[in-house]
Parts: C-alpha cells; structure tokens; sequence
C-alpha cells in the first residue's frame, strides 16, 4: 500500500511507471463508453471514499469515473456530515472507521496538516486531491498530456509558467525535478515560491529560473502554464494580488515569444490571466488536459494498491 501526496516524496522511476501504465489503459479506451470497465478490473470490490473540504468540478468527477473503470465504487462524504467535522469525533477515530470501511482515502483539504495526520492514522492509502501546498494528481496529468501532445518526453522541452507560485507550482516544481526539465517561472517580485520548496530545489542541485518579466519567462517555451491568481486558500488582499498580477496576463502577444508548436495549459477553473483569444484558441489544450485526469489518476490508484502492469 502506497500513498500519493506530493510529487517530491515519490520516487521518479515510481512516476514514471505511473504514466506508462495511464498511456497503456487510454490507448486501450478507444469507443468504451464512459462507465464501462477496463476488461481487467483491477480494482473490483473496492470502496473508495473521497472528501471535499473545498469546491471541486474536475478532480471530483474525474476520479469518479477513474475509480468507476477500474471496477470499484465510490462515495463521496462531507465533514460536516461526518461527526469528525460537527460531533469532535477525533480525527485518528476518524481514520479508523474509513480504514474499517473503505479501501482508500482521497481528501482535498485546507490543512497540508491534517492530510499528514490522516495518513499517519490510516491503514488505507490516502491521495492528496488538492492542498494549501501541493495538487500533484494535477501535475502528474499535466505531464502526461505534455508528452501525449508534443510526442517527446518533457526533459526535452522548455516549460514555463506564468502566474502565482501556488501549490499548482509547487507541484510543477517537483515534477521539474522528478522529471528533469527546465522550468522559468513569470511573477512578480513579491510572488515568488516559498522558502521551503526553493530549499527543496537546491538540495536537489536543480535551478528554476525566475523573472519578473513575463516576456523574458516565456521566450522560447515549449508549454507555457498558468492557473487563477487567486486560488481558494488565499486569505489576503484578492484585489491587491489581481493588480499586481496585471502585467502578467498571458495573451496573444506574449504567446508570440513562444516556439512556434507551442501549447497553453491551465488546471482550471480560471479566471483573468488569461486571454480568451488564447484560452480557446489553437495553442490551449486544456480540455485534453482535463481529460487526462481521469487517465492518470487511475493508474495513480493502482499504483497505491500496488497494481501497476
Ligand atoms: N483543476 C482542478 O483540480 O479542478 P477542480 O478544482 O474543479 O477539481
Ligand atoms: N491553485 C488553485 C487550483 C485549483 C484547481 C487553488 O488552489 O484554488
């Protein structure tokens, strides 16, 4: 049994099966209707429960139909249903019961701290489906719709993001790491990645490149990333944020100094960093990119239940 919470816990070589194993089963989905089971089932008779301590559109239903076609079930439970969020059951009482009855553990949280306690408290994997820190089922998928479009493995490519360096970007810096490509990053001055994940980087002898020109971050790039300025744990000045943000809108114009193949990504949902003539123009792939979700984070399951092929 294996846990899936961030990027930089799980070895490289780990992740990289992950992918090979999602390009396997997709390859294999061609013409299945959405709810049928790969022939394999490999998760037959398992109970997953996910929690949302936040909105989620994409990451909700997109695990909804992943663990549907590996032959499993799942539920979706509230915390303020639960008596953990409303009775002061304990939150290691908590762990006991969905280990009692489930198989998994698939929690979006506000609290990096409590997906750290749940896992220390279950006997079931636990998958980290969003955090004040990290969306690294996200990021993994990104990295598989890279390679699935640009038909080359992300170390030969340049990738940038511009925009907030928020737990979409920590994950991407993990990746840059995992997966060994160039990463430039455009925000401004005071918007920089934490401490903690720049020591990360240097402790595993990396660089990322900032600049504080969105231009200069995105010259070149291969894939340019973006995600909402403001994100659902920010607690500060959203207008602020949104102004200092301004002059890193991605739009045509900044597109230009991309390579000519170039693609735009966006987790979503998004808000205004980006153009709508680029959103839903030629370079966006970011319903693909959504797509994808539900490839990866099956094979992100079995790699939890020790099932890769
Ligand atoms: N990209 C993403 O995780 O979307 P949701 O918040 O809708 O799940
Ligand atoms: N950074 C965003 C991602 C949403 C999928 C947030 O945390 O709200």
């Amino acid at each position: 049994m294996k846990n899936f919470i961030n990027l930089k816990d799980i070895p490289a070589k780990d992740l990289r099966k992950i992918l090979i194993d999602a390009k396997k089963r997709k390859n294999k989905r061609k013409k299945i209707s959405t709810l049928d089971t790969d022939k394999d089932k490999p998760l037959k008779g398992k109970l997953l429960i996910q929690m949302y301590e936040k909105q989620s559109s994409r990451t909700r239903l997109s695990f909804y139909i992943a663990i549907s076609q590996l032959g499993a079930s799942s539920i979706t439970v509230k915390e303020s249903e639960l008596h953990l969020g409303k009775g002061g059951e304990s939150l290691a009482d908590t762990a006991k019961i969905l280990s009692t009855y489930g198989d998994g553990f698939l929690l979006r949280t506000n609290s990096d701290k409590k997906i750290s306690d749940f896992s220390k408290n279950l006997t079931i994997p636990i998958v980290n489906l969003l955090s004040p820190s990290s969306h690294p089922c996200q990021v993994l998928s990104d990295v598989f719709t890279v390679e699935e479009i640009m038909k080359k493995p992300i170390s030969k490519l340049n990738i940038c993001w511009i925009g907030d360096c928020n737990n979409v970007l920590n994950s991407l810096i993990a990746a840059s790491i995992k997966f060994d490509f160039s990463l430039n990053i455009g925000c401004p001055n005071n918007y920089s990645p934490p401490k903690f994940v720049i020591d990360w980087v240097k402790k595993n002898k990396k660089t990322i490149n900032i600049f504080n020109d969105p231009k200069q971050a995105a010259k070149n790039a291969d894939v340019v990333f973006s995600d909402k300025v403001v994100s659902l744990n920010d607690k500060g000045n959203k207008e602020k944020k949104i102004r200092d943000f301004k002059n890193y809108k991605i739009n045509s114009e900044l597109m230009k100094v991309t390579r000519p193949q170039s693609i735009f990504l966006h987790c979503l949902p998004r808000g205004n960093e980006v153009s709508e003539d680029v959103f839903l123009g030629n370079k966006s792939k970011v319903w693909q990119q959504a797509l994808n979700r539900v490839h990866v984070q099956k094979s992100i399951l079995l790699y939890c239940f020790g099932k890769l092929r």
